[in-house]
């Protein structure tokens, strides 16, 4: 399914993983279905008990049991190795390899646990074709891939550390997180005294995550996409009332990683 051959697209070709050790999170409550179009549901989007549990485990990432306070800890592309399991001379077409990835950290130390982030391959630079593999996590810092044999002729793999396991979390932890990464600016407009034009600009953001807002209190004017159930929040226009708003612009991007953090991803 996923060990697709296109030699001619080989661009195109599909990763995807499964991991196995970890639970997955229940489905969401769907919300009832009512004669109000502004509400959407999981039932609405038309995905299947069986789809999202797909999708669930697709989406799955184990987390480390512990977490790491030292650059040296995190996972080490240089020093971690992979090894084709019983290499032979020559196979058939249609034939597996088995391919074992042993990770280790900056100090040479195996990883006791997974979460890294691999993409493993099979390619042919003369014939300019690939084929990637599953990576199946063992979630103890060693990881296997099968990867299909499809063409006739010599082949290489290539193993890459897209990210570690640490770099993966830090992900995980900004994506569930309101922190505000990207700010737009809101136009006010609208009549003063004296038949004079008011024009404010102010900050605005989506209303979002698990703290609901990226400004505390009652700081802002909100506009609700009435389809989506999105909210808009701009910061309250001092001279002008909130239904002012006639225009948005991309605004500031604002990095949150720490110092570790933006090293993890260096590294
Ligand atoms: C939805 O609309 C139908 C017909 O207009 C009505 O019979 C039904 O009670 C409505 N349901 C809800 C939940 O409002
Ligand atoms: C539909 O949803 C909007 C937004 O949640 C709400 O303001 C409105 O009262 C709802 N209308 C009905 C008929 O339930
Ligand atoms: C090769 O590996 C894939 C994925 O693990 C598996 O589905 C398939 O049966 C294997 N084929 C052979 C010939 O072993
Ligand atoms: C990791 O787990 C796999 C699968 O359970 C097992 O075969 C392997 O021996 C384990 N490796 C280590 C280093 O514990
Ligand atoms: C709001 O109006 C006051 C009084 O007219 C003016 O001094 C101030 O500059 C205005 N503030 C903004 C942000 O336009």
């Amino acid at each position: 399914r996923n060990l697709h051959f296109m030699p001619t697209l080989s661009a195109l070709n599909v990763f995807i993983c499964i991991y196995i050790c970890s639970n997955h999170p229940p489905r969401p409550v769907p919300v009832p279905r009512n004669n109000n179009s502004s509400i959407i549901s999981a039932v609405d989007m038309g995905i299947s008990d069986e789809e999202w549990e797909r999708l669930q485990k697709a989406l799955d990432w184990p987390i480390p049991d512990e977490e790491i306070t030292h650059l040296i800890q995190s996972t080490s592309p240089v020093h971690s190795t992979f090894s084709i399991v019983g290499l032979k001379e020559s196979y058939k077409v249609g034939e597996n390899i088995s391919v074992i990835i042993t990770a280790r950290d900056h100090n040479k130390n195996l990883k006791r646990y997974g979460g890294d982030f691999f993409k493993a391959k099979l390619f042919s630079t003369e014939l300019k074709a690939s084929v990637y593999g599953e990576v199946v996590d063992h979630c103890n810092g060693t990881y296997s891939v099968a990867l299909l044999l499809p063409w006739e002729g010599q082949a290489q793999v290539n193993v890459r550390l897209e990210h570690s396991s640490e770099v993966v979390q830090i992900l995980k932890k900004y994506r569930e997180s309101s922190f505000p990464r990207t700010h737009f600016n809101g136009y006010f407009e609208g009549s003063g005294p004296k038949n004079t034009r008011i024009r404010e600009v102010v900050e605005c953001n989506l209303k979002w995550g698990a703290d609901g807002s990226w400004r505390k209190g009652d700081c802002c004017c909100e506009h609700k996409d009435i389809r989506t159930g999105t909210v808009w929040q701009c910061e309250r226009p001092k001279n002008l009332s909130c239904d002012k708003l006639v225009r948005h612009s991309g605004g500031r991007l604002e990095n949150p990683l720490n110092l570790l953090e933006q090293q993890l991803f260096s590294k």
